[in-house]
């Protein structure tokens, strides 16, 4: 094998070689690196001269031999696998992946509650059952985190049958939990956890961010490269180590799941967001925590705002999460006035783009190339907000904790099946299927997925019964003018949901 340099992006450069040297294209893609549309061409002109396919020298990420191959290698040894898949689905392509290699149809999946669409997704497209396990709640924010191992332990001892554990780590808002404790109780019953860390692919190349999940044993990582490193968006990475994933499944199935035309301008993006952590790594992360730091700094001096800060476990005498993201900062204003989203449409007027609002927070994504004159317009913009609404003259109210409803998820699930048919075509004429104003829809079971977005997890799957608890819930949410996916109704007025018994009795 050859010594591999990181200090190399192999297929980037290959790609550039290619380009210099001026080749005339007989072979796809059809606007043969030149961009034809006048007004596009000092936008797209550069990108489109890199957007390349498999011809000789390029190789295929379908069957890596040459530069594509080595890039992998270069990204495994940088993030700490024994092998790496480059993505260009994102990490949903990765989640779907996963889970196709690990469970065949019927086979029975430990899934924490609180996962993405994709999850869920992955779960139908093999027809496995799923074992959902609660998150932990942090009362004082209100946000779901990660799962209780005693949770897994007790999930592990009812299900020996499970084919492994899945979890999400860290959350949306970079709330995460210590992964080694689960990693060993996996191992000890021979199996494998798994780990959606789209959001944390930077995690472990700076001491002042938490440990990355295959340094603490996981068995495959699935990371969205695009959303906290620097690759274009789509791109993400499938990260294994150890021997309780079938990587030839792995690589089969992202061969049925990825395009067999990859884009080569996202691939080559993860060569280079590679070759950035490898050989500067610390250094960039160093420089994004400093225009976090600068940024709440100077948020003290607006006490109207409170930020989401560790939670020491007041009610339940443990922590609702171990690990947080300095990079994340999920604000909300501790007057009361403003709503999260109504508080994002004044950042916005203000020229601030947030990542996500909910009916309570707004959540800030700093990241490695983040600067300080970033960081110093997000706060003009708050104090401008605090002068507007005069927030600062404001009592702040006394008791601010546990002022959300939670939990709503509780308990370890039965095993749900997900085999198909899904009521995939959601059409209310199916005759299984009944649309109803959601206020009808408690004590029935849902037809479709209910997916506010984002963060894009599910509050309902297909099956699942409908509560007054999360009725109220979508409701505060749709009042918010937060948008779903998977339903019919993009506003939520109406919800589809299974026919049963009564809807025939009389009619
Ligand atoms: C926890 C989690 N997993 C997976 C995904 C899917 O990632 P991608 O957008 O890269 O496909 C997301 C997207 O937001 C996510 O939040």
């Amino acid at each position: 094998m050859t010594e591999l340099d990181p200090s190399r992006a192999p297929l980037f450069e290959r790609m550039v070689a290619h380009q210099r040297q001026r080749n005339a294209s007989f072979h796809v893609p059809g606007h043969k690196g030149r961009q034809l549309d006048a007004e596009a061409a000092p936008f797209f002109g550069s990108l489109l001269s890199l957007d390349l396919t498999e011809i000789t020298g390029l190789d295929d990420l379908h069957q890596p031999e040459e530069a594509i191959k080595e890039a992998q290698e270069l990204a495994a040894a940088c993030f700490g696998a024994e092998q790496t898949f480059f993505l260009v689905g994102g990490s949903t392509a990765g989640n779907l992946a996963m889970i196709l290699s690990t469970c065949a149809r019927g086979e029975l999946l430990l899934v924490q509650r609180n996962a993405h669409k994709s999850v869920l997704h992955g779960l139908m497209l093999a027809g496995a059952k799923a074992v959902f396990l609660p998150p932990r709640w942090d009362t004082a924010s209100g946000l779901a985190t990660g799962v209780d191992p005693d949770d897994v332990r007790e999930a592990l001892r009812r299900y020996p049958e499970a084919r492994g554990l899945l979890i999400t780590n860290p959350n949306y808002y970079g709330l995460g939990m210590h992964l080694r404790e689960l990693a060993d109780l996996l191992h000890a019953h021979g199996k494998p956890l798994l780990v959606d860390e789209a959001h944390g692919a930077h995690y472990g190349f700076h001491p002042a961010l938490p440990p990355s999940a295959l340094s603490c044993g996981a068995d495959a990582v699935v990371q969205s490269t695009h959303k906290m490193l620097t690759a274009m968006t789509m791109g993400a990475m499938l990260h294994l180590q150890g021997s309780l994933i079938d990587r030839e499944a792995v690589a089969k199935c992202l061969t049925m799941i990825q395009s067999s035309s990859p884009s080569y301008p996202i691939m080559a993006s993860l060569d280079l967001a590679r070759r950035q952590m490898h050989t500067q790594g610390p250094k960039w992360i160093r420089q994004g925590l400093d225009a976090v730091a600068y940024f709440l700094d100077k948020l003290d001096r607006l006490p109207c705002y409170e930020t989401v800060k560790p939670n020491p476990g007041r009610e339940t005498g443990r922590p609702s999460y171990d690990t947080k993201d300095p990079f994340k900062v999920t604000l909300s204003d501790a007057t009361g006035t403003l709503s999260g989203t109504e508080l994002q449409a004044q950042l916005e007027r203000r020229g601030c783009y947030a990542e996500m609002a909910t009916p309570h927070h707004v959540l800030l994504l700093f990241s490695l190339a983040s600067t300080l004159e970033d960081a110093e317009r997000a706060y003009r913009a708050l104090e401008d907000i605090c002068g507007e609404f005069g927030l600062q003259k404001k009592e702040l109210p006394y008791e601010r904790e546990n002022i959300h409803n939670v939990p709503r998820y509780t308990r370890v699930s039965p095993p749900i099946s997900f085999d198909l048919p899904f009521p995939v075509s959601g059409k209310s004429e199916q005759a299984s299927i009944l649309s109803v104003h959601i206020d009808d829809a408690v004590g029935r079971r849902s037809a479709e997925m209910v997916i506010p977005y984002p963060p894009g997890i599910p509050v309902l799957f297909p099956g699942e019964p409908i509560t007054a608890e999360t009725a109220a819930y979508l409701q505060e949410l749709a009042a918010s003018g937060t948008r779903f996916h998977g339903t019919a109704s993009g506003k939520l007025e109406y919800i589809q949901v299974m026919q049963q018994q009564s809807d025939h009795a009389g009619g």
